[in-house]
């Protein structure tokens, strides 16, 4: 708290708010007492201007293109950490020992497998059901599994369901893809790192033995750093807002995952990649660009603009990088990277989007990595929402032990009908 107020004058009162201030970032106004003063709501759709909570997870400067979480920036992170230990960190608050690192991974690894009946729920699926439909069932049927780590109360009941949630979605998602491919389901190995083995519950088969590629490991994993949290994005606020109701984790979580899957938020690396693919070829993309800028087109460039960064995504930075080691170091060449490099050139240099600050957001070279290491795009979303996973369960942990947190709920603007007497059908 700061020693500055807001002073709102409303129908000749004049009211002061208190101004609360964070580590850094902007001043909050405090309007907590608003209604009960002066009998008015606020109205940000899409809470544009609206801080829903106290968090000390991430930080993101979208003005500077700054993303910190517990205060290390992602470049960083990307560069010199790995998956296990960003959870560790993102969970609970600080980077890990050795011998705390070693402890997370054990205690995450045996976690791996999912109750053997979890596996019927995917036979229920259409075998060309998005992976998202799927994962948005099957986390939601966790509920029905785990009644020992559903009592949000317990501290120590909240941390096995975060293990638990962070441990299986890799299982969940690798079984999504086997059984749209129909192949058999692979097991958990334990011996092998987070990464490793999702990448053999994928892409391996029973019948012979997987050798995971250091190379496909080390860029999977970061992409996984690169989607761990990202604050208050659309579908943590509907892990928190599930989560506000006292509802069990894996229901919020299954709730993040519905959200992620819009191409707004998390299925935009698929889109992206459609679209880049779409477009096939450098020549056409002054016609895909007229369009974006088209008022009568709904066509948006997908994986460009953000919410909060007016300047370039940090993440997507490291991911464009990524891609050019990836197929470089797989010894691939992709005509969509091409499209990719031009189409950005070409956009950051248009009036249009220079005016609008609409830069790469993290989804814009993604896919081209991720169509490398072998996923189909439907898998895409998938693995946004297993990494994003630990950042809703931070966040979701946070909310629950926070004092000031309430049920989430929001007032309106009404514009509908003012009261009217009911007229039978028959007198209509
Ligand atoms: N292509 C063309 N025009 C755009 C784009 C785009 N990708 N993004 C925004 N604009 C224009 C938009 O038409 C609007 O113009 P005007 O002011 O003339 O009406 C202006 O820029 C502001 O757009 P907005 O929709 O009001 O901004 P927002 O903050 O509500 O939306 C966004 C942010 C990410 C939803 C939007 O930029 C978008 O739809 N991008 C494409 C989808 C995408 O890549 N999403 C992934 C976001 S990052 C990962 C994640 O969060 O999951």
């Amino acid at each position: 708290m700061t020693d500055k107020t807001a002073t709102l004058s409303l129908n000749g009162s004049d009211n002061s708010y208190p101004v609360l201030e964070g580590s850094v970032g902007p001043d909050v106004v405090d309007i907590r007492k608003l209604y009960g003063q002066t009998g008015a709501f606020t109205y940000d759709p899409g809470f544009t201007s609206t801080a829903s909570c106290q968090s000390a997870i991430t930080y993101i400067d979208g003005d500077e293109g700054i993303l910190l979480h517990r205060g290390y920036p992602i470049d960083q992170l990307a560069q010199h950490s790995n998956f296990m230990e960003v959870a560790y960190l993102l969970l609970h608050g600080d980077l890990p020992s050795g011998d705390e690192l070693k402890e997370f991974d054990y205690t995450i690894s045996r976690h791996t497998m999912v109750h053997e009946q979890l596996a019927a729920f995917y036979r229920g699926f259409r075998r060309d059901a998005h992976p998202m439909a799927i994962m948005c069932g099957v986390v939601g049927a966790l509920s029905s599994f785990y009644h020992d780590s559903t009592d949000i109360t317990d501290p120590q009941q909240r941390l096995i369901a975060s293990h638990r949630l962070i441990a299986k979605m890799p299982t969940i998602a690798a079984m999504a893809h086997k059984y749209s491919i129909g192949q058999p389901f692979l097991y958990p190995d334990n011996s092998l790192s987070y990464t490793g083995n999702f990448l053999r519950m994928t892409f391996g088969v029973p019948a012979e033995p997987y050798v995971v590629n250091p190379i496909v490991e080390k860029a999977m994993d970061r992409i996984f750093i690169l989607h761990a949290d990202h604050e208050q994005n659309a579908s943590t606020s509907t892990v928190r807002l599930a989560g506000s109701s006292g509802a069990n984790p894996f229901a919020c979580i299954a709730a993040g995952i519905a959200c992620l899957w819009g191409p707004a938020h998390g299925g935009a690396n698929e889109a992206a990649l459609n679209m880049l693919r779409e477009i096939g070829d450098v020549k056409r993309i002054p016609e895909y660009i007229a369009r974006a800028k088209d008022k009568n087109d709904p066509f948006r460039l997908m994986g460009f603009g953000h919410r909060v960064y007016k300047n370039f995504d940090p993440r997507a930075k490291v991911m464009k990088q990524t891609a050019d080691e990836v197929l470089k170091e797989l010894n691939l060449t992709d005509p969509v990277l091409d499209v990719a490099k031009e189409l950005e050139h070409i956009a950051l240099n248009d009036p249009y989007f220079i005016e609008k600050k609409l830069y790469p957001n993290v989804d814009f070279y993604s896919g081209v990595i991720l169509n490398a290491i072998g996923f189909p795009t439907e898998m895409f979303t998938a693995l946004f929402a297993l990494a994003r996973t630990v950042g809703w369960v931070a966040q979701w942990n946070e909310m629950i032990s926070d004092p000031e947190q309430k049920i989430g709920r929001p007032r309106q603007l009404y514009v509908g009908a003012t009261q009217r007497d009911y007229i039978p059908v028959g007198e209509r």
